[in-house]
């Protein structure tokens, strides 16, 4: 195996990854890698000290090497922390229980379709629509309209990749402007009509004067120009609501998709573990810690160093950019015991939704996801197994990507 890749490419992250990341660990945890341009770090403790350190090592340069921005995950301090504080809102606890009902209504209606068949593909029957689903309740898109958001979704979301072509740009650029006439409507409509949900608190930002907009006209942010306004001054426009929309819908999807089939993987993998969870259900949520510890959906992100300095002895210079290889992280043996045992008990902390000022803003999200999915799953289809091989993975240097897992079933004989 050789050691140096392209890290961020699709190539670098295929079969070999995960030995090519242990060696590093072991051997040059701080390592410069002459095909990527940039420093990889391994350790989990690095990880955790890039990422605890924005002054040093800054997100706002990008986070994801060769890919455009989006916003939020890539925003600097100050305009990060207010984004965030105010996007948070829809993230509150309180909000993710009140989405538990509906979620729990979309995964049973999925699982109704798959259960009679005894076979399907995980992936496009079952990871890929929940996750979306809930995204589309969250936005507010009427249940007739799901299939379009689901095509928006995908052309945006192949645009957000490493490997996009100018034609899959294009498509994205149109399917975002579809996205945005609908998501105006919704927006508008909010305002006319307050509910309890996140657009009308995204909607009611502009009245409390907490954030800037997006320039209409060129697309592009003054940031200086933002900095200098005091909050009195800054409104919300709409496009920047549908910007942050498209934001939630490209960190949602993908992360929680791939952490559902590479759940419902290592279940399948581990029958015992499954069975422990069949009948003790109250175990589901260490289990989820646990699939999110070793499927690490979000394979790495970047930071940029913001003035000369020094990591596990090797000198870093102002402008390197340094990935953080969150899959190697979690399963650290200075950290861990036995790192690669799937054990659903273990609770231990991990860096799978990272760690900082930028920690994973759907968390708690993605955890309720996670786990009244597996409460569903395992309770109605409990012993699925692979048929036709296993996962197909997809290599990415941005999430661990399954992109067909079919599998077996006793079907179920009458839908509840
Ligand atoms: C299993 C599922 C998920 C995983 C593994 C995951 C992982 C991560 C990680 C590692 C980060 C840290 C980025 C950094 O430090 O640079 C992050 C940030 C973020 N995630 Fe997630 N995520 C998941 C689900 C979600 C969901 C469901 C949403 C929202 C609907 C979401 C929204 C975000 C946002 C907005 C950020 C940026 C936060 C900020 O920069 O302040 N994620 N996620």
């Amino acid at each position: 195996m050789e050691v140096d890749c392209n890290f961020a490419g699709n190539e670098g992250w295929g079969p070999e990854i995960d030995e090519r990341l242990a060696w590093l660990r072991e051997n040059e945890p701080i390592y410069w890698s002459e095909q990527s341009r940039m420093w990889i770090v391994t350790r989990y403790e690095d990880v955790e000290y890039v990422s605890k350190n924005q002054p040093l090592f800054t997100s706002g340069e990008g986070v994801r090497p060769g890919v455009p921005k989006i916003g939020l995950i890539d925003e600097a301090e100050p305009r990060h922390g207010k984004l965030r504080q105010l996007i948070n809102r829809g993230f509150t606890p309180r909000m993710v229980q009140k989405l538990e009902g509906p979620f729990r209504e979309i995964v049973t209606e999925t699982i109704d379709l798959i259960a009679p068949l005894g076979e399907c593909d995980f992936v496009s029957q079952v990871a890929v629509p929940i996750p979306l689903l809930l995204i589309a309740e969250m936005i507010g898109i009427e249940k007739a309209d799901r299939d379009k958001f689901h095509q928006w979704s995908d052309s945006m979301m192949a645009a957000a990749g490493v490997d996009s072509t100018p034609e899959v740009t294009q498509r994205a650029g149109a399917a975002f402007m579809e996205y945005a006439t609908y998501v105006t409507k919704v927006i508008e409509d909010r305002r006319a009509n307050p509910r309890d949900d996140l657009v009308t608190i995204l909607a009611g930002a502009k009245d409390e004067g907490m954030l800037t907009r997006f320039d209409a006209r060129g697309g592009k942010r003054d940031r200086a120009d933002w900095d200098a306004r005091s909050d009195k001054e800054l409104e919300i426009a709409n496009d920047e609501i549908t910007m942050l929309l498209v934001i939630l819908l490209v960190a949602g999807n993908e992360t929680t998709r791939n952490g559902i089939s590479g759940g419902m993987e290592l279940l399948i993998r581990h029958p015992e573990e499954r069975k422990r969870l069949v009948e003790d259900p109250s175990l589901i949520p260490t289990a989820v810690e646990e699939m999110v510890r070793l499927v690490s959906p979000v394979r790495s992100f970047s930071r940029t160093v913001t003035e000369d300095t020094e990591l596990g002895g090797k000198k870093l210079s102002k402008g390197d950019v340094v990935l953080l290889a969150y899959p190697s992280a979690n399963t650290d043996p200075e950290r861990y015991e036995d790192p690669e045992r799937f054990d659903i008990e273990r609770g231990a902390a991990h860096l799978g939704f990272g760690v900082g000022t930028h920690f994973c803003l759907g968390a708690n999200l993605a955890r309720m996801e996670m786990r009244v999915a597996f409460e569903e799953l395992l309770r109605r289809l409990p012993d699925m197994e692979f048929s036709d091989g296993g996962p197909v993975l997809r290599p990415s240097p941005l999430v661990r990507t399954c992109a067909q897992m079919r599998v077996r079933y006793t079907p179920e004989r009458s839908v509840a």
